[in-house]
């Protein structure tokens, strides 16, 4: 029996990263559900507090939007539990307990929460004072999410692959303390397009936070605004002929890369369809005719979603209802075993 879960943090809009590095493989997973597997998945609304958020009300807004992108890129609330971290408090407690299990060490390692806080590797004690223990302590949140429901596969990007790695290193912990198989060793599942990068600079992933808004593109794109960013994208000073090597031509790699993931084709096929470009100019045009095709219906519908706060309410409740009775079940035998 597979379980297969996956969360989003509401931290803003998504963008194409977020779809075709995770959120588009859930829904490949969801299409081909057999009866015996259970998809999960959640909008972490814990994690996003450990970036500091102006307000409730902020917040709000950020796990509606969350809800209603998970739902314009088709996910179906009948085949999938769609929740929010928060409404299911056995994610908060089984943090707390596996925490007693989390070497410090070992998440001083972790990359993530040091470019959160603009730290750089080696930072001095002095530094460290100002980091917040939740920010820190994030992957141990995100490893309770996973072992919480016994997840078989969890589909994400290749950002959080060392996160993935914590928590089979919890897992294994706690099953070498408590009791052998106790709790299951999630697999990693990366997409071919596993990294999108940012628009304006190659060196860095697409993200939902990069100070400047043409390094992004969002799901809820208007088309104008797509064709703008792509023109503006960066490239090279090649333009008599487009192909793809990440090393030497970085930027043009990325936008094939980007093509190749939403028309579901190899990069060789792509780099066929543009060999007769000798233009930058003509080789965006064909890059932006395919993102506004390939976002027009997730833009309509997360547009419509968006409208309906009970909806989205809704599904969210009916989600962690689900999720709850399954969280509790494991979160009880976790506790039975470490002698609650
Ligand atoms: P988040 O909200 O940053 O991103 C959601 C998913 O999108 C993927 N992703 C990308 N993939 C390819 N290229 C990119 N530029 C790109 N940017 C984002 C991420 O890898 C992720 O799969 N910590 C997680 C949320 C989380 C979680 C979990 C995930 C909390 N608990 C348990 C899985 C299991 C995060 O910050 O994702």
């Amino acid at each position: 029996n597979s379980v297969i879960f996956s969360m989003v943090q509401p931290t803003g809009r998504f963008h194409l990263g977020n779809y075709l590095g995770s959120v588009r493989v859930w829904k490949d997973l969801c299409d081909l559900k057999r009866p015996d597997c259970k998809l999960i998945f959640g909008v972490a609304d814990l994690h996003a507090i450990t970036i500091p958020i102006p307000n409730g009300q902020k917040l709000r807004q950020n796990r509606a939007e969350a809800t209603a992108s998970i739902l314009s890129l088709g996910i179906d609330p009948s085949k999938a539990i769609i929740f929010n971290q928060s409404q299911v408090h056995q994610h908060a407690e089984l943090h707390w307990l596996l925490s007693t299990l989390a070497p410090m060490g070992l998440l001083n390692r972790m990359t993530q929460w040091k470019s959160k806080s603009n730290l750089k590797y080696g930072a001095d004690e002095e530094s460290l004072g100002n980091v917040k223990l939740g920010l820190f302590s994030y992957p141990v949140l995100q490893a309770a999410d996973i072992l919480l429901y016994h997840s078989t596969h969890v589909p994400v990007g290749d950002d959080q692959a060392q996160h993935l790695e914590l928590a089979r290193t919890l897992g294994q912990s706690f099953n070498r303390m408590f009791k052998k198989e106790a709790l299951v060793l999630p697999t990693t599942i990366l997409a071919p397009t596993k990294r999108i990068l940012s628009l304006l600079d190659p060196t860095s992933k697409m993200s939902k936070s990069d100070s400047n808004q043409n390094a992004t593109i969002y799901l809820n794109e208007e088309p104008d605004s797509i064709v703008n960013k792509v023109k503006k994208a960066m490239t090279d000073s090649i333009s008599h002929s487009f192909y793809y090597d990440p090393n030497t031509r970085p930027a043009v790699s990325n936008l094939i890369n980007i093509v190749s993931g939403i028309q579901r084709t190899s990069i060789s096929e792509v780099e066929k369809d543009i060999s007769h470009f000798r233009s930058h100019s003509d080789f965006k045009k064909y890059v932006s005719e395919i993102l506004v095709e390939a976002l027009r219906e997730p833009r309509e519908n997360f547009n419509m979603y968006i409208k309906d706060p009970h909806y989205l309410e809704q599904v969210s409740k009916k989600g962690a209802e689900a999720a709850s009775e399954l969280a509790e079940k494991n979160l009880k035998q976790i506790k039975d075993l470490m002698g609650f």
